[in-house]
């Protein structure tokens, strides 16, 4: 009998797709200071400096493919006997575009605005502004629709019901730097999943798993896909 598998993806797994990790050498927190682009209180100081800062991270990803690791999970989804979901902290689209269905942003997305005054969100114009009028108030209040430090992720109550029900845990290229994600496998665990890690190199937290697997997301997680399925 196969159980749930629930998937926790970070930036590694689009790395190889040509988008940058945060904090890797050379990686977006080694070029940008959090506390400039990534929190409420920059937003309110410099919206401009904010808002250029993910219009041109949006604009990377336009053109950004799915790589084998993304298609490799799709195809888990669709063929695996029991429900695989997928948490994602990346605000890119990759997985969707790989084939991947119903993946949870638990960060956000680029593909959306949402109104900092009435919370409605509208499909992503290729470069926002702080004072495009909202679709649906008309408010001069468009923010990017990503969760920044300080800020709560998104879906946590369907991802708390999610990690006390699997019976299997998989961290795919995430430092296990940034919290809650980086506490799920312990929630997991406590409800008896199984975890694994599948990272580039071992993590901040891969003592704490019961297996982890190191190597670039495109070899590891197709080989491990095609082992589940051939179960
Ligand atoms: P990080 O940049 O912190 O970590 C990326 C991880 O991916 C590292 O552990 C790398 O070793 C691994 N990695 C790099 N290349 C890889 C490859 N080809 N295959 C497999 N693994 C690879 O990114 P995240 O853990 O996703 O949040 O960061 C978590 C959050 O911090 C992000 O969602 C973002 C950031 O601040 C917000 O902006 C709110």
């Amino acid at each position: 009998m196969h159980h749930s598998i629930t998937i926790l993806t970070g930036a590694g797994i689009s790395a190889e797709s040509g988008i940058s990790t945060f904090r890797d050498p050379g990686g977006i927190w080694t070029q940008y200071d959090i506390e400039d682009v990534a929190t409420p209180e920059a937003f309110a100081r410099n919206p401009a400096l904010v808002h250029d800062f993910y219009n041109t991270r949006r604009d990377q990803v336009r053109s950004a493919r799915p790589n084998a690791a993304h298609e490799a999970l799709a195809r888990l989804q669709k063929s695996y006997s029991a429900p695989v979901h997928i948490i994602t902290q990346n605000v890119d689209d990759l997985h969707e575009k790989g084939g991947a269905v119903d993946v949870i942003h638990m960060h956000g997305s680029y593909q959306t605005a949402l109104c900092a005054a009435c919370g409605s969100r509208w499909p992503a114009p290729p470069a926002m502004r702080h004072d495009d009028p909202c679709p649906s108030c008309a408010a001069p209040a468009t923010r990017p629709d990503v969760v920044w430090f300080g800020e709560m992720p998104y879906h946590m109550d369907q991802i708390d019901e999610i990690l006390s029900t699997t019976s299997l845990f998989v961290s795919i290229g995430t430092s296990g730097a940034v919290y809650p994600a980086a506490g799920f496998h312990r929630l997991a665990r406590a409800a008896g999943a199984a975890t694994l890690e599948l990272n580039l190199e071992p993590s901040e937290i891969t003592a704490m798993f019961d297996e982890a697997r190191h190597g670039p997301a495109t070899q590891l997680v197709p080989a491990w896909v095609a082992t589940l399925l051939a179960e």
